[in-house]
């Protein structure tokens, strides 16, 4: 089936979509479908191809630009109708989300799931209506893979590592191999794939440095709440702290804010160093005023790859299982050439 474009779209079928389409003008969310609760959901155009999107919520800047992403491939002049729907933070909400898209037999069903497990049930109910599943950032971790057809995402494993060997590198340089290296880690979503891949690869690198303690790994949410207040208490309960692992950009700001707030300055010529993960543009910002040192970069812009493959299901050809997308690491020496290119 090749992807249909809005010249296929019946008169009747155009009322329908330009009312939806005001609906959504007045909302403010052109080109989609937003799916919440018990609310009353839109016709959909099934002369277009159908692609239900469950995304985790709205927790970071980096989540709100993986979100920008899908929604700008998804339109309706590029042959796509889009239901999209905000899980906000919660399992059960994705469930039943997934479970809405099987009963309006959506073409395609997209999603990001908050944590690995718990997903071999709803996954076999969309195999049997035989709706094609793809994972977008995070991954499931079901006992039968053939559950989904692909997955579109980052390395977080390797993530994880670069920060360990970015760490692993500047203390050399700076004489400080030998020294002794406190460091808390501040973890994201429990459960995540992401939050998994960093702490592990993280953890590889740290344990072949005898002197360096991981004094305390705690989860903080990925947001800049939780991330201050989980700093917060770390620096209430340890009085040296040399390095600050943040799994993401939101949690680093709440933390730099909890430290300065007590007079700790961070970064290049601070008391602790920083490293972050994400690289969204205000923390890029930071990097290049030296106040994070480093930023391993996640890539958000998944839309593009997620299309490409469905684009390549519609033509009926084979696509690979796992995609990675390509992403790097950013210190104050390399990160001007990057901030300008930044749009999120
Ligand atoms: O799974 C990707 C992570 O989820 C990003 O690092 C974080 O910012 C987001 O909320």
């Amino acid at each position: 089936m090749a992807i249909k474009t809005q010249r296929d779209i019946s008169p009747g079928r155009k009322v329908c979509f330009l009312l939806g389409l005001l609906a959504l003008v007045l909302g403010g969310c052109a080109g989609q479908f937003r799916i919440s609760g018990e609310e009353e959901e839109p016709a959909v155009d099934e002369n277009l191809v159908v692609v239900g999107v469950s995304q985790v919520g709205s927790e970071s800047v980096w989540r709100t630009a993986n979100t920008a992403s899908i929604q700008e491939v998804f339109t309706n002049d590029r042959g796509y109708f889009l239901l999209f729907s905000n899980a906000r933070q919660r399992q059960e909400n994705q469930i039943k989300a997934i479970r809405r898209f099987i009963s309006r037999q959506v073409d395609y069903i997209v999603f990001s799931p908050i944590t690995e497990s718990g997903w071999d049930v709803v996954l076999q109910e969309a195999r049997d209506a035989g709706i094609p599943v793809i994972l977008m950032d995070r991954q499931v971790d079901v006992q039968d893979h053939t559950l989904y057809t692909a997955w579109v995402g980052s390395d977080f494993h390797g993530e994880g590592r670069n920060a360990g060997e970015w760490l692993e590198g500047y203390l050399e340089q700076q004489g400080r191999e030998e020294e002794e290296i406190r460091i808390v880690v501040l973890q994201g979503t429990e459960g995540a794939t992401s939050a998994i891949g960093r702490t592990r690869g993280f953890q590889e690198v740290a344990v072949t440095h005898s002197n360096w303690t991981i004094l305390e790994q705690v989860d903080a949410e990925y947001t800049t709440a939780k991330g201050r207040e989980v700093m917060d208490n770390l620096l209430d309960k340890y009085e040296e702290i040399d390095v600050v692992i943040s799994q993401n950009d939101d949690m680093t700001f709440g933390a730099l804010e909890a430290m300065s707030r007590r007079g700790i300055t961070t970064g290049v010529e601070g008391d602790v160093i920083v490293v972050s993960f994400d690289a969204v543009k205000s923390a890029l910002k930071l990097v290049e005023q030296g106040v994070i040192n480093v930023d391993i970069e996640c890539n958000p812009e998944q839309g593009e790859w997620v299309e490409k493959v469905i684009r390549a299901l519609e033509r009926g050809e084979d696509v690979e299982k796992t995609f990675y997308i390509e992403e790097q690491v950013f210190t104050p020496e390399n990160v001007g050439e990057y901030l300008d290119q930044r749009n999120y």
